[in-house]
């Protein structure tokens, strides 16, 4: 663990700018700084960098954050990693002194398998490349299927001859420990031969290029041996979290906002030596959910080719439900048949084949649907088990406008009515929740959402349903509140002129009676957390938003801080003469922001008691002749709307 002073240390010396002009070239651009997003294609720069702000933001495609957030998503990076990353940059000397021998142990045991692994890479493509029968057998292999040389290296191609024990005597001649090979299965159980003999190999990468493991495919034809045989999963190689290629897909995965899924070794190698890039396999099983988490760190998009017969295709469907849960959105490709992706790029060239699947893809709802529909024939019992089938997919699915257009389109596929299916789907969805509810319940805190340290991207929730961009529209006083927010997290710290407490202060313990009244529940979230932190003797800080564990808040302060109306220059500014420092900066206006904000919040909070709630109690007491309430609640009333109208003077409104 890095200590949390040393953590501040960090933040402290960082400079946005500097971080992202490391990996993106900037121009100034009046106060901020600007280029080409590197989350998204585009042609003109709509990336910005506010150096006074410390943060990103790119109004393209939405993403923003601080330099640790930049570094986590540009570079995949853990939070730890990124703040090492940082540390080296700015010369901070962390010492990571809070680490239990345990876990000290724990990453010398990792280092040490990478180590091994690293030592058979070596080996292997020493083999393939410096020896004469590698040449002859192994590396003609690799070029009569088409590979190039540079391709071989990029992912780690290899040869292991077909000799009993060559790498376990090179290896101890190295000095690398046999238990280390053993447990990484270079070699057998008993130490004594190597694991992979006559076989051309393949190394399997992890997210930062480390060899997690092997792959050894045979050359021969002979169908009573197995194709492939791989490492055994050891703690650097769990299958299920692993993508085949993903290491080297991943910058073109976030540069196109999407993700193609093979199913192969070598389609992965040549779709991407063909110059298709953002292609990853799941390596002949079915999609995991920690290998859809991977994805979806990168982009919302997948696309899947498929090169099986029907009734494959029709198995591998009934897993992606899951990736459907994972609010991805899923295309599917069908190949020619007898073609794999492979064979395919190969047979037409990449130019064709790009235009091939992306004129093919069709939706994979869309897609299931017809299938099966084929398969029903007009039978109206397979038709309502199918309805019932493509239901529970559109079920999973969290952005409910997506669900609508999927259940306006089935509708039509399948000739059913909009609104039974809409009943359908509710209905699944209500069991849905009500299982996760009974679930979550049984494992007490699993929920927990409390403001701490920014926790590694794998432990981010993935389906944080309102993202910044899609913000619904707000009701009822939501406008009221969202300034209230933002007033907490643009000044929260600051502090107010004449009367020597801060914004927050100010305004909750202004507001503290409504704290629990407010219509949007993430802002009420947010005040209530802010509250929390003052009585608990805390500042309210820009950084405990955009540090915030709940990606929700983080987003929400970011496009707060990042408001495009108030920090993107115009350029008409200068052209008519008006310098950028004459533009009153919102900061300078916190004093009277502040207190107005407050003020319109509670006029609204107000008036809903003299409008609604009053009146309704009134009326009710009134009807059951209760007449010690009825008179309570008139009082109250009168009370409530003299308070009201002094408020609404102070802010100059009309008083009614
Ligand atoms: P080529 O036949 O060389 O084109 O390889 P491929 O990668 O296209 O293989 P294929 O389409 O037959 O299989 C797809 C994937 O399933 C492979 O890349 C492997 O990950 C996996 N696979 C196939 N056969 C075996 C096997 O015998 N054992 C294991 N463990 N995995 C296999
Ligand atoms: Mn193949």
């Amino acid at each position: 663990m890095i200590p949390p002073k040393t953590v501040r240390d960090i933040l402290d010396a960082v400079r946005i700018e500097e971080v992202v002009e490391d990996f993106v070239t900037l121009r100034k651009r009046g106060v901020n700084l600007l280029g080409l997003c590197p989350f998204h294609n585009e042609k003109t720069p709509s990336f910005n960098v506010s150096p006074a702000r410390n943060i990103f933001k790119c109004f393209g495609c939405g993403k923003g954050g601080d330099a640790v957030t930049f570094l986590m998503e540009h570079e995949s990076f853990t939070y730890p990693d990124a703040l090492r990353w940082l540390a080296r940059k700015y010369n901070i000397e962390i010492e990571e002194v809070e680490r239990t021998p345990e876990q000290i142990a724990e990453i010398q045991f990792s280092d040490s398998l990478y180590i091994v692994n690293d030592f058979g890479l070596r080996h292997f493509q020493e083999q393939l490349f410096d020896t004469d029968e590698g040449k002859s057998v192994a590396l003609s292999y690799f070029k009569q299927r088409g590979l190039r040389e540079e391709t071989i290296r990029a992912f780690g191609l290899g040869y292991a001859p077909d000799l009993r024990d060559l790498l376990v005597q090179r290896a101890k001649a190295a000095g690398h420990s046999l238990d280390l090979l053993k447990k990484v299965g270079l070699c057998s159980a008993d130490g004594t031969r190597d694991f992979f003999r006559g076989r051309v190999m393949f190394a399997i990468h992890n997210m930062s290029g480390k060899v997690a493991a092997f792959a050894g495919r045979t050359m021969s034809s002979d169908k009573t041996i197995p194709k492939y045989i791989n490492s055994p999963e050891t703690e650097i190689y769990v299958k299920n979290k692993t993508l085949y290629g993903a290491f080297q897909a991943k910058k073109a995965i976030r540069k196109q906002d999407e993700c193609i899924l093979v199913e192969g070794y070598m389609d992965v190698i040549s779709l991407y030596q063909a110059g298709i890039e953002n292609v990853v396999a799941s390596s002949g099983t079915s999609l995991t959910e920690g290998q859809l988490q991977l994805i979806k760190r990168n982009t919302a998009n997948l696309k899947i080719l498929y090169d099986g017969d029907p009734a494959g295709i029709k198995a591998a469907l009934r897993g992606l439900d899951l990736a459907l849960e994972q609010d991805l959105n899923v295309k599917i490709v069908l190949l020619p048949n007898g073609e794999d992706p492979d064979s395919f790029v190969q047979k037409i060239g990449s130019e064709a084949f790009g235009e091939f699947i992306v004129k093919q893809a069709k939706d994979f709802i869309l897609f299931k649907t017809q299938l099966l529909l084929q398969e029903t024939q007009g039978d109206p019992i397979k038709k309502s088990a199918l309805i019932k089938d493509i239901m529970g997919s559109i079920a999973k699915i969290p952005d409910p406008i997506k669900r609508g257009v999927y259940l306006k389109e089935c509708a039509t596929l399948l000739d059913a009515s909009e609104e039974v299916l809409y009943a359908e789907t509710n209905k699944m969805i209500t069991a849905g929740l009500r299982k996760k509810a009974e679930k979550e319940s049984r494992q007490p805190g699993a929920a927990s959402d409390s403001p701490a340290a920014h926790p590694s991207p794998d432990m981010l929730e993935p389906n944080i349903a309102v993202s910044v961009r899609e913000r619904p529209a707000q009701q009822g006083d939501e406008y009221k509140e969202r300034h209230i927010i933002e007033l907490l997290v643009k000044f929260g710290g600051s502090v107010l002129q004449n009367e020597n407490i801060s914004v927050a202060e100010y305004i909750l313990t202004d507001i503290e009676e409504s704290l629990n009244a407010f219509d949007n529940s993430l802002y009420g979230r947010i005040a209530q957390e802010c509250y929390a932190l003052l009585l608990d003797h805390k500042v309210v800080t820009q950084e405990h938003f955009l540090r915030h564990e709940s990606k929700e808040i983080h987003d929400l302060a970011v496009d707060i801080l990042a408001d495009s109306s108030r920090w993107e220059y115009s350029p008409n500014w200068e052209k008519k003469g008006f310098p950028l420092q004459n533009q009153p900066l919102p900061e300078f206006n916190f004093d009277k922001e502040t207190r107005e904000g407050v003020d319109r919040f509670r006029l609204s909070k107000l008036d809903k008691l003299c409008k609604s709630i009053n009146p309704a109690r009134i009326k009710t007491a009134d009807e059951a002749g209760d007449l010690i309430n009825l008179e309570r609640f008139m009082r109250i009333q009168k009370k409530v709307q003299e308070a009201r109208n002094d408020l609404a003077k102070r802010l100059g409104r009309v008083v009614i």
